[in-house]
């Protein structure tokens, strides 16, 4: 029996609201009958699965079962794919029985290549937070590079590539952007760092990493905001994009959320289209205007701002969006244009991490 119920921040204190997991795993004790392999696919703080082992035999002193940690690696908007083509499995167990059944589990996936990595549970629980929190430090550290090389006159992107292309540092996670967000990285970091601080193990670079995102969301606003002296009073932004990322339609810890109210914050309207997400954009966002398609969006704006990367907005007819905007600016936190194309069409234009892309 797989739990994959949700483990999302708890309200005011950061650590992983557990409800579900232990709702989930009192329901399971009621349900077993002979011996059963519970597995833990949600992602949980490090001993939990003693929680899970223990809210099972409490209810079902009889139940022959072992509790099993495999956390989940895949990305969202491509959940089948990665699931069928994982980088590892990571199976947290010491009971060979239960090994042994995961092992069958997974067999299929085993064939495809995928290296099974078998760990006692605590280490799987834990590799699961390292590995986010990980991806998440690259993704702030080449935000931060990107900062630097706005005031010195580099390339973020030439040197995410050059940095990327040494094996030991891998290219994935390198784009400079308003900061991480999502279902994922901004509870999984959070929890982790409770959980260094429960244990007298504080984990600093994490800390300055969820400290160094939170930051950038309203500063991106502010990258807005120069375009037009640092004053939005009066004028109209257009927003493409909402989702967290591309292929959801999710909306959790969106970027989108506090750039958008600070956009507000300094009196700014707010047009919105996103490809899939206008029906949970409409949940969270008030006063903006909700439009059908990224023309729609732009028309009468003083300034777009690319916040999600969907495909089709790569493939914008800048002329055409030039000639029906108030004011021709794009501020592109996804660098989805090349510069001197926008600039071409008329645009003034600004970019993540690319100096000469800031042209007001
Ligand atoms: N979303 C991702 O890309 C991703 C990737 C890797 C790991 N994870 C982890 O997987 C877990 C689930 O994430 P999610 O994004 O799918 O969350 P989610 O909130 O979208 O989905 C959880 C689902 O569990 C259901 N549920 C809750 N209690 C239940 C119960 N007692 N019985 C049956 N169903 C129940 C909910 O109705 C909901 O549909 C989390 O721990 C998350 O950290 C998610």
């Amino acid at each position: 029996m797989f739990i994959a119920v949700g483990t999302p921040s708890r309200r005011g204190d950061g650590h992983a609201d557990l409800t579900y997991v232990h709702a989930a795993a009192r329901e399971i004790a009621r349900a077993i009958g002979k011996f059963t392999v519970v597995v833990t696919k949600s992602t949980v703080p490090v001993g939990i699965g003693d929680e899970v082992e223990r809210i099972i035999r409490e209810e079902n002193p009889d139940a022959e079962f072992a509790v099993v940690s495999n956390p989940e690696f895949l990305r969202e908007g491509a959940a089948i794919r990665d699931f069928k083509h994982p980088d590892r499995i990571v199976i947290g167990s010491t009971d060979m029985r239960a090994r042994q059944v995961m092992g069958e589990v997974y067999r299929p996936l085993h064939l495809n290549a995928a290296p099974i990595l078998y760990t006692d549970r605590r280490t799987a629980e834990l590799t699961k937070y390292a590995a986010n929190s990980f991806l998440a430090m690259k993704v702030a550290f080449i935000n931060e590079i990107a900062d630097l090389s706005e005031k010195v006159g580099a390339n973020v992107q030439e040197i995410a590539r050059g940095i990327g292309l040494d094996n030991r540092i891998g290219q994935k996670f390198l784009h400079a952007g308003p900061g991480f967000g999502g279902s994922c990285f901004p509870k999984d970091t959070l929890a982790l760092i409770k959980t260094g601080q429960d244990n007298e193990a504080p984990l600093r670079i994490v800390e300055t990493v969820v400290a160094v995102n939170d930051q950038r969301k309203r500063a991106m606003a502010r990258k807005v905001a120069n375009a037009f002296g640092g004053n939005l009073r009066g004028k109209t932004i257009a927003i493409l994009g909402v989702t967290f990322k591309p292929n959801t339609d999710d909306m959790r810890d969106a970027p989108s959320i506090p750039l958008i109210t600070a956009l507000q914050d300094m009196g700014a309207d707010i047009r919105i289209y996103d490809p899939v997400g206008m029906d949970q954009a409409k949940k969270v966002f008030e006063n903006v205007t909700f439009c059908d398609s990224a023309y729609d969006c732009v028309r009468g704006s003083h300034a777009v701002t690319i916040v999600t990367e969907w495909e089709q907005f790569r493939a914008s007819d800048l002329k055409e969006m030039a000639s029906i905007m108030a004011c021709p600016v794009i501020v592109d936190l996804r660098n989805i244009y090349a510069p001197e194309e926008v600039l071409r069409n008329g645009f003034l234009y600004s970019g993540v991490g690319r100096a000469q892309s800031v042209a007001y």
